[in-house]
């Protein structure tokens, strides 16, 4: 964690910033290890405050430790005026992308005097890449979506919902250490497999769907993100087809993952595959996506993404085809950019098309 507070104040020295309000939770969670829902810290070259209220005071006592100091207030906003003052700021720094124009309009009223300016995402910069314990449970993240998957698939026949293959996946994961899901599971069956982000709903899978599954276990605060497709039955010509080109593509993309490439080259190397398959059209999104304290975290890998991989990062390889009306296959790995090329960390569930 000293670390961490030591990267930052030499971002800080770069941008010229003198004091930073650190408002969003992950990021808070990352410099301090707070695993509250209330809190923020300020961060000046020489002082580390960890604002928290009256609720968090025995949890803080135990997660936040030096060189930060407690300090309890009403709320967020109220704290870091507060110790602001304290410090005698003219100008405080905070996170553009996380403080809402209303909390914006009541910290200027709190803090009259004090020159509030905007500062760029510094702390997700630095998240991007992974120390090794951050690997370490990403990596038992990833395993452990393996064996809820084997696990939950015993469950699928027809006539099921997905909301209960959805329940017993979620289960499994708890089950086996999860403090919960990544984010809301995605199981869409036959055409529901279209919609990218088709989570659960009351349909009965029936004999010759596909089904695609997307979800995730965190693990002591960290995302783990995993896509399968499985065929309930025989699968006809035409899936067996898309999953044949979403697989390559998928493949290629892996393969392209090394450290100084940039993410943009992953990107392509997969949508060239379904390009020329012709499928340009069914595949509107991006590759991949950092993962950790967030579901979706830098490095982007899409196209336009000036991004270059670097070692320990964690990035998703999730290329997909989707055709309305009809269905869709996408398939996920995360994948972690090591020193001299990568290691995919879902290994456990086979890419082959599983037939139940
Ligand atoms: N369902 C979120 C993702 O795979 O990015
Ligand atoms: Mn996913
Ligand atoms: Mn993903």
């Amino acid at each position: 964690m000293r670390d961490r507070l030591a990267r930052l104040r030499r971002a800080m020295r770069k941008k010229g910033i003198p004091a930073l309000a650190v408002l969003d939770l992950r990021n808070v969670r990352y410099l301090t290890g707070f695993t509250g829902s209330a809190g923020a810290c300020l961060v000046t070259p020489g002082s580390a405050v960890f604002i928290t209220d009256f609720r968090y005071r025995a949890q803080a006592a135990r997660e936040v430790g030096r060189p930060f100091r407690y300090g309890e207030h009403r709320g967020a906003l109220a704290g870091l005026s507060e110790e602001a003052r304290r410090l005698r700021l003219k100008r405080l720094a905070f996170e553009e992308n996380h403080l809402s124009y209303g909390d914006f309009r009541r910290l200027r009223k709190l803090a009259r005097g004090l020159k509030l300016s905007p500062a760029s995402p510094l702390i997700e910069e630095l998240r991007q890449r992974k120390e090794a314990p951050e690997v370490r449970l990403l990596r038992r993240g990833a395993k452990l979506n393996g064996r809820a998957l084997a696990q939950a698939l015993r469950a699928v026949r027809p006539g099921v919902r997905e909301r209960e293959i959805a329940l017993a996946l979620e289960a499994a994961m708890r089950d086996l250490g999860a403090s919960g899901p990544s984010f809301t599971t995605i199981v869409a069956s036959g055409p529901r497999s279209a919609l990218p982000h088709g989570v659960a709903s009351d349909r009965k899978v029936r004999r010759g769907d596909l089904i695609t599954i997307d979800y995730g276990a965190v693990v002591e605060g960290y995302h783990a993100d995993t896509t399968r497709v499985v065929s309930l039955g025989k699968p006809s010509r035409k899936w067996r087809e898309i999953y044949r080109i979403v697989l390559e593509a998928q493949m290629a993309a892996v393969e392209a993952v090394a450290p100084g490439v940039p993410a943009a080259e992953v990107d392509a190397a997969a949508r060239r595959i379904i390009e020329k398959a012709g499928y340009a059209k069914a595949f509107g999104h991006g590759t991949g996506h950092g993962v950790g304290l967030e579901i979706h975290e830098g490095p982007r890998v899409a196209p336009g993404s000036r991004d270059i991989l670097e070692p320990g990062m964690v990035v998703t390889v999730e290329p997909g085809i989707y055709l309305p009306g009809w269905g869709g296959v996408r398939i996920e790995d995360m994948v972690l950019v090591t020193g001299k090329g990568k290691e995919v960390l879902t290994k456990l569930i086979s890419k082959e098309l599983v037939i139940l």
